[in-house]
């Protein structure tokens, strides 16, 4: 019998979700699957609104795992005007397969359950007239820059965490996404942290970063961005103090998962990355309500 790696908890709301044993995490440890992907994805990005206004939405459902954020989305997307391409990303269907084992516990899966299983035989389903939802097996890494793969309007970017899939995390990685969405339409990404050290990846990345909706006992989780347009709590300057005395501010690079305080160099690209230039540019825009944080002082 193949080895189960998956288990199914019950959180403190009595809300039942998966768990990956190797390394403990909780695929939504707060309120559990559904209304946390609601929360975090479908409604901080404002999914039914933007597609109203643009009449199209493509959406990047990063880390597929056991569907919650895609299933979120289609139920809020089902009845809506317009044409919605999903494309979920993963390097494995396990989750998703023993979800469809345990629907007993994970009530959303159960209708979804025929469509699913269409999706993982034919790798794309059509799920109503105007939905389309595709299957993208594989690194995210690689998959992101198939040419063929139409840009995003939403990115739900839900990969394990930094500690536990250091890959997903690295500003190589963050750079490489930000240039996919170089040109493109304004496009939202949604993720459960409030890291300084992801934050800070993200604006080296060229990303426009924002504080995103607090969720069960998180007071607050992030938004980024390829545009300023779409974040509406952008970081403010008081961010960069922050940084400055943070001891696990520096990007992740390469292959470990090292906790350290941001180097001189990097923290003055964090000062001059697009969001805290556009500061000075834009003196209207409420994030240049503070002078410049002085420049690197040896600590
Ligand atoms: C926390 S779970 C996602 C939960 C999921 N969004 C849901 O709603 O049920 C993380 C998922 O990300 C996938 N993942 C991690 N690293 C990946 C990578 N480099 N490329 C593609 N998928 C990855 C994992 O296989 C796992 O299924």
């Amino acid at each position: 019998m193949p080895e189960t790696k998956f288990e199914i908890v019950e959180l403190k709301s009595g809300i039942k979700s998966l768990r990956l044993i190797d390394n403990q995490e909780t695929f939504h440890p707060g309120i559990g699957p559904v209304a946390e992907a609601r929360i975090l994805h479908v409604e901080q990005q404002r999914l039914t609104e933007r597609l109203k206004k643009s009449g199209r939405l493509v959406i990047w459902d990063v880390g597929l795992g056991a569907a919650a954020n895609a299933v979120a989305a289609l139920e809020a997307l089902k009845d809506c005007a317009g044409q919605v391409e999903i494309h979920s990303f993963d390097k494995t269907l396990e989750p998703l397969q023993f979800g469809l084992q345990h629907t007993e516990h994970l009530d959303y899966l159960a209708p979804y359950a025929p469509v699913l299983s269409s999706l993982l035989q034919d790798g794309v389903v059509q799920v109503n007239p105007r939905i389309r939802w595709y299957l993208h097996l594989g690194d995210f890494r690689e998959q992101m820059l198939k040419t063929d793969l139409p840009v995003p309007q939403a990115i739900f970017y839900d990969p394990y965490s930094p500690s536990a899939n250091v890959e997903m995390w690295t500003l190589e990685h963050f750079k490489r996404l930000r240039q996919r969405l170089d040109g493109a339409p304004p496009c939202l990404l949604s993720n459960y942290t409030r890291s300084t050290l992801v934050r800070v990846t993200w604006l080296m990345a060229g990303f426009i970063v924002g504080v995103g909706t607090a969720i069960g006992d998180k007071e607050e989780t992030t938004l980024a961005s390829n545009s300023p347009v779409e974040i509406h709590r952008p970081l403010s300057r008081e961010f960069l103090k922050k940084v400055y005395l943070s001891h696990a501010s520096a990007p992740l690079r390469g292959q470990s998962y090292a906790i350290e305080r941001i180097s001189e160099e990097d923290f003055e690209v964090v000062q001059l990355s697009e969001q805290f230039r556009r500061a000075q540019i834009c003196p209207s825009e409420a994030w240049n309500s503070q002078p410049i944080f002085s420049l690197w002082q040896p600590r």
